[in-house]
């Protein structure tokens, strides 16, 4: 593992987030873990923090769990993980393991409850500090196509308090049940 300074990664993260067909937002409370892929996010500073933001609709399995959550991972796959985005951007937490469904492995995270994916990638642990549901009327008309169903997101603020890169898989002992 290699600490990276989370600001200097930005267009890296970015790049492959747009080019690799996005990030998984991992996502834990309580026994309850799930991850998804997400397409938006963003890195800046907030409250003179090193903030990142992640947006979930209401309609997600994961939205169930991060509203109970006090942190949540993104980790970011440089390597490829197109088919297992791929699945975790179609597939619902609500009726499957989406872990054993493609396989993923989950490794702890060095500060969050929440685990990252186990992975060659950027991964980010993020403190939740704050949240915002959207308001339909405060979208300019414009962007409202995005919103066919009226199911808007909720941004969650996580405070990035550890972020690096794992350059290859780690060993995960496979339980023999
Ligand atoms: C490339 C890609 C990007 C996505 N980005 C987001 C996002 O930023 N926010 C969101 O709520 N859903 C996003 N989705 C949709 C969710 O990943 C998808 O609905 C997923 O099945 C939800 O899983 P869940 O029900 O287990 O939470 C994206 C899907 C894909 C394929």
């Amino acid at each position: 593992m290699q600490l990276l300074d989370c600001m200097e990664v930005i267009p890296e993260a970015m790049a492959q987030i747009r080019s690799n067909g996005g990030a998984f937002l991992t996502v834990s409370a309580g026994d309850d873990i799930n991850t998804m892929t997400i397409g938006w996010a963003t890195i800046g500073f907030v409250w003179g923090r090193q903030i990142m933001c992640v947006l979930v609709r209401k309609t997600r399995h994961t939205y169930g769990i991060i509203e109970r959550s006090r942190d949540f991972t993104v980790s970011i796959p440089l390597t490829g993980m197109r088919k297992e985005l791929e699945y975790c951007g179609t597939k619902s937490g609500k009726s499957q393991n989406k872990f054993t469904g493609c396989g993923l492995d989950l490794i702890p995270s060095v500060k969050a409850h929440t685990p990252v994916i186990n992975c060659v990638g950027i991964h980010y642990e993020c403190k939740i500090v704050y949240k915002s549901a959207m308001e339909a009327g405060g979208l300019i008309e414009e962007y409202q196509h995005l919103y066919p169903l009226k199911d808007y997101h909720t941004i969650y603020y996580g405070e990035i308090m550890q972020c690096y890169s794992t350059m290859e898989e780690i060993k995960v002992e496979k339980s023999k049940s």
